[in-house]
């Protein structure tokens, strides 16, 4: 892990991070606490929100608000907008990091089940939360909005049909809302992580050596630096590694 204090680059900002109970979530939610941030952790399992809670307290004294919910809960998603409202009033730094693989599979073999599941929680999710999440971000002196790609959505490959698709359908939604906050604010950009040692990676190519990956914690400086209000940059594709 890297240094336990950071220089205050989101002193004061209210940060939201989607799938903040392990992997790259977690290790952006670290960077964002050492960096000043107030946080709203997001994902289904309470024990390793609870975890990293216990221990961004430890680096920097400050509780995180903690919000176990499933993505694909779309009233939920709603819920959650009303309540940042009334809590703080606006949204300083949106974080759609959440995402599944699905199964690698020829298209045709993929379950429709499935299919509708990567599809909400990958794309329709993260519409769900910058629908929701942009009034509130319009409230920040700098709202900053990040969704997080892969390289899978650059060009048609075999069997990643659902989660190239949606990573892809993802590109397009974030292209389009930052034409259409130009005038404001507010600032949303993609982050492409690479090839980084969590679950989904190992579940994606599990004959691969893990300690040949970097760790989430190694990767993570992109999102710090695209939260800060100094970061301008609007529609942008940037690569973490
Ligand atoms: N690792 C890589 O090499 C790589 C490369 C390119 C892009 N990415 C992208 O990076 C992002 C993070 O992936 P990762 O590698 O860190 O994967 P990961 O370790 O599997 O973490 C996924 C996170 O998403 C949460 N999540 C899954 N389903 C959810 C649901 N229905 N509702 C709420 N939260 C949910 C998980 O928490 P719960 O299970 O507790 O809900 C977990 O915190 C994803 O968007 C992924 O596509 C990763």
């Amino acid at each position: 892990m890297s240094s336990t204090v950071g220089t205050g680059r989101l002193a004061g900002r209210v940060a939201l991070v989607t799938g903040a109970s392990r992997g790259i979530g977690a290790a952006i939610s670290r960077a964002y606490a050492k960096e000043g941030a107030d946080l709203v952790l997001v994902s289904r399992t309470t024990g390793g929100l609870e975890e990293l809670d216990d221990e961004i307290r430890g680096l920097t004294g400050k509780s995180s608000l903690l919000v176990p919910l499933d993505l694909k809960d779309f009233d939920a998603i709603d819920r959650l907008g009303a309540a940042l409202y009334e809590r703080y009033g606006r949204l300083d730094v949106l974080v759609g990091n959440a995402g599944i693989l699905g199964t690698l599979s020829p298209l045709g073999h993929i379950a429709p089940k499935e299919f509708q599941e990567v599809i909400d929680l990958n794309l329709t999710a993260n519409w769900r939360l910058l629908r929701v999440m942009d009034p509130l971000l319009r409230q920040s002196e700098a709202g900053r909005a990040i969704f997080v790609t892969s390289g899978a959505a650059k060009g048609p490959r075999a069997y990643w049909g659902t989660y190239a698709i949606s990573k892809a359908a993802l590109e397009m939604m974030v292209g389009i809302y930052a034409q259409e906050i130009q005038q404001t604010k507010v600032r949303a950009n993609l982050i492409d992580p690479g090839r980084t040692r969590t679950r989904m990676r190992a579940k994606a190519y599990p004959g691969e050596d893990p300690m040949s990956l970097k760790t989430p914690d190694e990767i993570v400086e992109p999102f710090v630096t695209l939260a800060s209000a100094a970061f301008t940059g609007n529609g942008e594709r940037v690569k973490a590694q």
